[in-house]
């Protein structure tokens, strides 16, 4: 029997872990769900955050899925253990990737949404890393923005979404900032970090335990997960859901 994945963000962010699992694991079928009507979820309240997460995995229950990743690291913030205790299959969640960046050490800055900022799980892993400093910044518009621009060719300016500061690196703790993670590294001129990678190998291990090819990154440069261009391939194994299957398929054909 085919092995399904079920793939859920608030919208486009989510394709950047989608992508890295697509390469990792490439004979897999992948279902995608991005809830973009209702993105962004980052400033909204947890009890509609977990209602939303909930219905996606519902939907993917039903199609058969044998592992989910909440592709978001809010919907993961707000309510991984709550849906862990409610499906009977893995669900993987997106964590801000502090780990890898605590291993250069210096000032580090943590861009994610509001929800993710105040959560208890981003506070507790950052507590665990030693030799840096973070900086957690929320970032109220920026998912949004990115949204809006991918999917409508709506420009917005970086300068006005991103806290100023000279950080040796950044983590992009929103999938949605991985989509311009490129330009995110430029504006600070530091090595960005993002989780796509450390999901999909998290994904083979779930899956195959005794593949496990180790632990996060050590990379300090780019994520090699950030759009490459001519990296594409691997559509045909991707079902969009929802009613804005469209918009994501186009967006990932045209950015992964
Ligand atoms: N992409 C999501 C995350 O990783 C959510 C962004 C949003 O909808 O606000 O947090």
């Amino acid at each position: 029997m085919e092995t399904k994945i079920g793939i859920f963000d608030s919208g486009i962010g989510g394709l950047s872990v989608l992508s890295a699992c697509v390469k990792r694991l490439p004979a897999l079928r992948y279902l995608y769900l991005g809830d973009n009507f209702r993105a962004p979820y980052g400033s909204r309240p947890k009890e509609e955050i977990a209602r939303f997460t909930e219905s996606a995995l519902l939907r993917f229950r039903r199609l058969g899925v044998s592992a989910a990743v909440l592709a978001c690291n809010t919907a993961t913030a707000v309510c991984l253990e709550e849906m862990r205790s409610k499906f009977p299959f893995p669900i993987l969640g997106t964590e801000p990737a502090v780990l890898p960046a605590a291993k250069r050490g210096g000032e580090i800055l943590v861009l994610c949404t509001p929800r993710t900022a105040e959560s208890a799980r981003l506070n507790a892993l950052i507590a665990r890393c030693r030799g840096a400093s973070f900086t957690v910044a929320p970032c109220p518009g920026l998912a949004a923005a990115i949204e809006n621009r991918f999917v409508r060719g709506e420009p917005f300016s970086l300068a006005e979404l991103l806290p100023a500061g000279e950080y040796g690196g950044v983590v992009l703790g929103c999938t949605h900032y991985a989509l311009i993670g490129r330009e995110i590294s430029a504006f600070y001129g530091a090595p960005v970090y993002d989780g796509a990678e450390g999901i999909a190998r998290r994904l083979s291990a779930v899956l195959a335990p005794r593949t496990v090819d180790g632990g996060w990154s050590e990379n300090g440069n780019i994520n090699k997960s950030l759009p490459q261009k001519g990296s594409r391939g691997g559509e045909a194994n991707v079902r969009f859901l929802g009613k804005t299957a469209k918009i994501n398929r186009e967006v990932f054909k045209q950015t992964f």
